[in-house]
């Protein structure tokens, strides 16, 4: 009896599933691990010969080997900045006059409110996606970001590129089938991108829709060596106009061109209020208006700051607000010993987002405000700011909270509160150690206060990546007395965690496991996990590029102090607050060391060039924007500061150079044109 054969032989079948295994494997080496068994081209005869006996299969379409969403890291080649934001009239046309000296042209796009993804292609397929996560290292997602309809798995430009975007759901879809699960879309947005399964019902990524700002090429060196050659466009809209060529959705952009300052002002305003008029009218969320240069060369010298691109503005539409009642203020013990006030309002809805606690910062705060419980007060919320009460509008009649919804619908039920002054706390909420008032902040001395180290010790678990370490898993720690200072954590073992509720024996490994992969971390980590007060992660690197081992840190002393300020950012504030924050830690700091390998960082280069060892104050007007000559003051080794000070060695001075020429004068400061300044640039 013959057999009809309708798909591929056994051996053919054994052969597919073999490659698919090959590729799965090879690719996570490659793409997840980063390290690679065979080259390029022996993996290209596995996928073509895939290809050939089953081309529509599986693993074609995912580079990598199927990853979980959110288990794997992701070092983001080109970091994913931030974008500078400004609300007022003002903010535009300081930074039109900041950027525009050679031309005045813009790109404008509305500011879309979801989640940002980098979509990174090899040989023009998607080969992961990522999400921004710190700007330096993200998520993978590419499953789910396969899943998004308008995100194509192989471009029409068989090309290496990353190309960035935000990732948006629609509001229809959002209020169809999502509104009583999520706060907003962009909270949907987020959790849909990076559940680990579809039945987690965090929503689904198939409603999502994906919008490219920004594309950035592999150079030649490190590209696949078949892929054409990095393109190079001269502006910004050219690769807007490509990336709509291959197959991605831009979000929609219009050129802006003015003739001077004022009017391409004006221009970017208009646009602001052409979006403003609508904004409604736009099927996802927006919350502003992105302004960036068009040349990409001028966006090269312009530069950018860890924080955000100098050549790039987010305009922010205005906050919205609502009145609410103050129900009550807790005060609760930060990681630094600050106490903060949290005001409790009557739930109500504020830009989408259901508003029951807000912040009131500081004592100081509290004062400022006259504000007493029982009071009617603004709320306002700016995007994504945590909301904030801005005023009191005195007592709250009971209409006043009779009117408050919670945003499912549900009536509020409390009572209005009878009206009473906040009661200023003298003690610790948490160890009753009395407070001293430090500027307009409350502050808890005791270093070992609960709240402080419970509140340390998750800083510098996120500090560190350890995502298995949680809120609950820490004050179950604090609650069990196994760990009563940070360095505790490494002396735990298993069994302690296991005997912990609700920890199983896989979590507890876990655990372990992610404490044992941050025994070994290098100077700047260690400081910036550490969490002194005023010093995040960007001030903890600089210190370390000039501190550079933990022994220097440990005999930190005054005389180091012109050193620490001589670094670029820091002032005699920070750097008193990291000899007083590792001086008071100093027990900590060295049980740190005998406990953990703490790696030495290479010295910052120390700068060179003609302006080494002097100070400049730019101010007036000059033909170029004032970042770039502060820029190019810079890169010659000169020290740029804001205020003029007897200190000061030049003041770079244009038209109409206002009070700190006077100053200048007054003080004895050398006053340079912007020939001369020029004149000193020469080696
Ligand atoms: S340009 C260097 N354009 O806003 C950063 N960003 O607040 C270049 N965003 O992380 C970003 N719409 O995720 C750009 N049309 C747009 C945008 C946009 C939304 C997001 C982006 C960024 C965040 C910064």
């Amino acid at each position: 009896m013959g057999w009809i054969k309708f798909g591929p032989d056994d051996a053919t079948t054994a052969r597919i599933t073999s490659l698919a295994e090959q590729i799965a494997h090879h690719s996570h080496l490659y793409y997840n691990a980063a390290a690679p068994e065979i080259s390029d081209a022996e993996f290209d005869v596995l996928w073509d010969e895939l290809k050939s006996l089953d081309p529509e299969h599986p693993q074609l379409r995912r580079i990598g080997a199927p990853i979980a969403p959110g288990s794997v890291k992701v070092e983001h080649r080109f970091p994913m900045r931030s974008l500078d934001k400004a609300t007022g009239d003002d903010e535009v046309a300081h930074f039109v006059a900041e950027t525009t000296a050679r031309g005045r042209r813009f790109v404008a796009q509305p500011k879309l409110d979801g989640s940002a993804l980098s979509l990174e292609y090899r040989r023009g397929r998607l080969t992961r996606a990522a999400t921004r996560g710190s700007g330096e290292r993200g998520e993978d997602v590419t499953s789910n970001a396969l899943r998004i309809p308008n995100i194509p798995d192989k471009l029409s430009w068989e090309g290496d590129c990353h190309v960035r975007g935000e990732v948006v759901m629609h509001l229809d879809v959002f209020f169809e089938k999502y509104s009583k699960i999520a706060p907003n879309p962009r909270n949907l947005a987020a959790g849909s991108l990076r559940q680990k399964n579809i039945e987690s019902g965090k929503g689904d990524a198939s409603d999502l829709t994906f919008h490219a700002y920004d594309v950035r090429f592999v150079p030649n060196e490190d590209k696949h060596p078949d892929s054409p050659e990095a393109l190079h466009f001269e502006n910004d809209s050219e690769s807007i106009a490509w990336l709509r060529s291959i197959g991605i959705t831009p979000a929609e952009e219009v050129v802006i061109v003015g003739t001077n300052d004022d009017d391409t002002t004006q221009a970017l305003l208009d646009e602001t209020k052409r979006w403003t008029e609508n904004r409604n009218k736009a099927p996802w969320e927006i919350d502003g208006v992105v302004f960036k240069l068009d040349n990409l060369a001028k966006r090269e010298l312009l530069g950018e700051t860890a924080h955000h691109p100098r050549w790039a503005l987010a305009w922010k539409f205005p906050p919205e607000e609502a009145t609410s009642v103050l129900l009550d203020i807790d005060w609760q013990t930060g990681r630094t010993g600050a106490v903060t006030p949290v005001a409790r309002v009557a739930p109500v809805v504020v830009s989408g987002v259901t508003v029951e606690n807000t912040t009131l910062h500081n004592v100081g705060e509290v004062e400022r405000l006259g504000i007493s419980i029982g009071d009617k007060v603004r709320v306002v919320r700016r995007g994504d700011v945590i909301p904030k009460i801005i005023e009191t509008m005195g007592p709250a009649q009971p209409n006043d909270i009779k009117d408050r919804f919670h945003a499912n619908g549900e009536e509020f039920t409390g009572k209005l509160p009878p009206s009473s002054p906040p009661k200023i706390p003298t003690e610790c909420p948490e160890c009753s150690t009395e407070l001293s008032l430090d500027g307009a902040f409350l502050r808890c001395s005791n270093l070992s206060c609960p709240a402080r180290l419970a509140r340390s010790i998750l800083y510098w678990c996120r500090a560190l990546e350890m995502d298995g370490i949680g809120e609950k898993l820490v004050d179950q720690l604090c609650e069990a007395d196994l760990v009563k200072t940070i360095p505790d954590l490494y002396r735990l073992n298993s069994e302690q965690i296991q005997g912990l509720e609700r920890m199983a024996e896989k979590s507890a490994t876990n655990v372990m496991k992610q404490l044992d992969g941050t025994r070994e971390l290098p100077l700047n980590i260690f400081l910036s996990a550490l969490g002194l007060p005023g010093i995040g992660p960007e001030l903890a690197t600089a210190f370390a590029g000039e501190i550079c081992t933990i022994d220097a840190l440990i005999s930190l002393g005054e005389d180091d102090l012109e050193r620490l300020v001589a670094i670029e950012g820091v002032g005699d504030t920070v750097a008193y607050s990291l000899m007083k924050g590792i001086a008071y830690r100093s027990e900590m700091v060295e049980d740190f060391n005998q406990i953990l390998t703490i790696t030495e960082v290479a010295k910052t280069k120390a700068p060179s060039g003609p302006l080494v060892g002097f100070s400049f104050c730019i101010t007036g007007t000059l033909t170029r924007p004032r970042k770039e000559i502060a820029l190019k003051t810079k890169m010659a080794g000169g020290k740029v500061v804001s205020a003029v000070s007897g200190k000061l060695d030049y003041l770079v001075a244009g038209e109409n150079a206002g009070s700190k020429l006077d100053k200048a004068r007054r003080l004895g400061v050398t006053v340079l044109n912007e020939k001369e300044w020029e004149e000193m640039l020469q080696p």
